[in-house]
């Protein structure tokens, strides 16, 4: 049974770790070919389920460090604005970096983000999302590895909330009171 306000199954449990199993090969695969210091960042708190998996499915040396921000999508403020809640602990220049975010929307936040830690001359930048809603996009963004396309609905679940909760669910659900994503895209962000 789904947890209570979930009322569909997007993505079961064994069919993400499928997924992440995928990403990691595909990542190890970029690394081993490319080299470079590899510096996992992972964007908070939405992607710290997926990071977790994630990290353990890359063979390759890496770090790992977080970076947390807030977004405020106000309808009247077309453009987004993305300031930084607490910085990643370290220098990223001449390291290879991998932002990892748990669900790219309307692409504002991955914009925004991949804008200020490329000012930091990393030797290379690349991304990777668990999932996209390419049908939500406003701005292009690139994401070079990610998981899966989802339809325009609002999910929960691996690390990914609705009003900081349901992010304890081993699945990705669909929360049936909220439909799009507009509920969460006014001054929050995670
Ligand atoms: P964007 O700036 O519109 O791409 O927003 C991305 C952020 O919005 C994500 O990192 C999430 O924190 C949040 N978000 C967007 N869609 C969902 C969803 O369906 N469930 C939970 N959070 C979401
Ligand atoms: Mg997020």
């Amino acid at each position: 049974m789904p947890e209570k306000g979930i009322t569909k199954i997007l993505i079961p449990e064994q069919e993400i770790q499928t997924i992440v199993k995928s990403l990691g090969r595909e990542i190890t695969r970029h690394y081993r070919k490319n080299g470079g210091e590899l510096l996992v960042v992972g964007l908070l708190k939405g992607s710290f389920v997926f990071m977790a998996d994630l990290i353990r499915s890359i063979e390759y040396p890496l770090m790992v460090d977080f970076l947390a921000v807030s977004s405020y999508t106000d309808a009247t403020v077309s453009s987004g604005e993305v300031t930084i809640k607490m910085d990643i602990g370290e220098s990223i220049q001449g390291k290879s970096i991998l932002l990892v975010e748990d669900i790219v929307d309307t692409g504002y936040t991955f914009q925004k983000v991949i804008r200020l830690l490329e000012k930091r001359q990393p030797a290379s930048l690349k991304t990777c999302a668990f999932l996209s809603k390419p049908s939500r996009r406003e701005v292009d963004v690139p994401i070079d590895f990610f998981g899966r396309d989802i339809p325009d609905e609002f999910v929960c679940g691996y690390g990914l909330d609705y009003a900081q909760k349901y992010r304890n669910l081993p699945y990705i659900g669909v929360l049936g009171a909220v439909g799009s994503g507009k509920p969460l895209r006014v001054a929050t962000h995670e």
